[in-house]
């Protein structure tokens, strides 16, 4: 176990991130300035999958990670040896891809004599919005949407959270990946599906997201999907009217179900994270819904899978001791809710 004392205020971390179909190498100084952000994605190898295959995912991982260390210690103009801490993200994601990220962290931990901290995804997505804010305005929500998570959470801190609602099937990023095959259009199918929207009429269809009897805080988009599926086999439809119908039903259940899980507590602000959140028909809509409370947006780098969230959460969570060399990656994570019965089996945010 390696033991670190350095100024927190000095502290220059190296990130690492490889949890999906990006490779993302950061290094971040006392938490908040990114001295650099490098991102290799294998997005264009998926786009004739229409997703990811975790495969050809790993195999992109493998051959950019070392380049991509080198280029960000580069650009950041620092060295190795200035390095004090590596911060890995641990998971959720794909297993074989997880374990590139630990095994070149943990090898660098050992080689550098440096230590290694392993950091959740989704909540380096959430900490995106909060890195370099002098005050941190608690208890707030939480929302993250991305491609593989559709999450309410409590914040009541920085590494404290209560699980509200999430997703029972599809993940709402999934869920635009997936319409975009269905209209055509190429992966990731979020930025298309946003852009094709725009010329189309979101009232033309009566789309409706699903609802879970009992857990009004939850999401179902699997149903919605098909429904576009369906309508798409119908003569003459217009694409853009279906890409508009369809972004607007998912995120006016985002914002009905947001606006329930504010009045569980008294939230102070709202924090985004994850790809969906660069949609900027979704910024929008939060903004005309949430008048009475502050919205705080990743910038657009920061809300796609990155390391610079990922080291910059590490360097907030490291408190002079590193995880040890035999930190497994975490592919699943189960968000529990309080109330949930019986209890799931996984390992909680
Ligand atoms: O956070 P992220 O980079 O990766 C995961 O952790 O999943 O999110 C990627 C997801 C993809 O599903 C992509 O289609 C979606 O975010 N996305 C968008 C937009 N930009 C990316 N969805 C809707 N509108 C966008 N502008
Ligand atoms: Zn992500």
């Amino acid at each position: 176990m390696r033991v670190l004392h350095v100024k927190r205020s000095l502290l220059i971390v190296l990130g690492i991130e490889s949890t999906c179909d990006e490779t993302g190498v950061a290094v971040v100084q006392d938490g908040q300035h990114i001295l650099s952000n490098v991102i290799a994605s294998s997005a264009d190898i998926h786009e004739k999958y229409g997703g990811v295959f975790p495969e050809l995912a790993c195999r992109r991982h493998f051959e950019v990670i070392l380049p991509l260390i080198e280029e960000a210690i580069q650009q950041a103009g620092t060295s190795p040896g200035q390095i004090d801490l590596i911060a890995v993200a641990k998971g959720p994601g794909l297993v074989g891809a997880l374990l590139i990220g630990m095994s070149v962290a943990k090898g660098l931990s050992i080689a550098w004599n440096k230590p290694f901290l392993g950091i959740n995804h989704i909540e380096a997505h959430l900490y995106a919005g909060m890195m370099g804010l002098p005050q941190i305005p608690f208890p707030a929500l939480g929302v993250v949407l991305s491609g593989g998570h559709t999450l309410l959470l409590k914040i009541l801190e920085v590494g404290h959270y209560e699980p509200l609602g999430t997703t029972v099937d599809d993940a709402i990023g999934e869920a635009f990946d997936k319409v975009a095959v269905l209209l055509g259009l190429p992966y990731p199918g979020g930025p298309p599906v946003e852009q094709m929207a725009k010329r189309g009429d979101p009232k033309k269809h009566s789309f409706s997201a699903g609802k879970i009897k009992q857990r009004p805080l939850d999401f179902s988009f699997s149903g919605l999907k098909t429904k576009v599926l369906y309508t798409l086999r119908e003569e003459g439809v217009n694409h853009a009217d279906v890409a508009a119908s369809f972004q607007e039903t998912a995120f006016k259940d985002v914002i009905h179900k947001a606006r329930l899980a504010t009045q569980t507590f008294p939230c102070q602000a709202i924090f985004f994270g994850g790809g969906v959140c660069n949609n900027q028909r979704l910024q929008k809509m939060f903004a005309e819904a949430f008048l009475d409370l502050p919205l705080f947006w990743p910038p657009f780098h920061l809300c796609l899978d990155n390391a610079a969230m990922i080291a910059g959460l590490g360097a907030k969570k490291f408190l002079g001791v590193g995880d040890p060399l035999d930190l497994e990656v975490q592919p699943r994570v189960v968000y529990q809710r309080k109330d949930a019965t019986p209890p799931r089996r996984g390992e909680n945010l």
